[in-house]
């Protein structure tokens, strides 16, 4: 099985960024947990991270046939992007939503979640364990 998975603008600031918020830990600590994670489940895994939505938008139509499942955290333009809301649609590649904080309990403009209404699941406020049960709802329903 091979996922992808996409972070969005300033995930690559984890560490630095509002660590009340978002932890200590950076976005290479994020990386090698699902890489080891990936690799103990047998599954195939990119990381990729962009701050740029139309490079997002590229990274999910090349996935097109390439991959099984994708795990996205799109960060700001969750609240923003019809384009990778379009994006996830047209690959029709089963997706899951993941945010590291718990957006429900934040301001009224994280509320709405466009790319989240292209994705069968969504994993909220687990912190970095969101991604692994990203992970783990994609194999199950593989
Ligand atoms: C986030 C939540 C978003 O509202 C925010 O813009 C982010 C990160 C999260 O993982 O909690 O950049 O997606």
């Amino acid at each position: 099985m091979r996922i992808l998975v996409i972070n969005g603008p300033n995930i690559n600031m984890l560490g630095i960024r509002e660590p009340g918020i978002y932890g200590s830990s950076t976005y290479a600590d994020l990386c090698k947990m699902i890489e080891i994670y990936a690799a103990e489940k047998g599954v195939e895994v990119k990381l990729f991270q962009s701050n740029h939505e139309g490079s997002i938008v590229d990274e999910i139509q090349a996935a097109y046939q390439k991959f099984d499942g994708i795990v996205i955290n799109p960060a700001a333009y969750t609240h923003t992007s019809v384009a990778i809301l379009d994006a996830l649609k047209s690959v029709a590649i089963p997706a899951v939503e993941i945010h590291i904080s718990d957006v429900t309990k934040r301001e009224d403009f994280r509320q709405i979640s466009y790319a989240g209404m292209a994705c069968k699941k969504s994993f909220i406020g687990l912190g970095f364990d969101g991604y692994l049960r990203g992970i783990d709802w994609l194999i199950d329903n593989n």
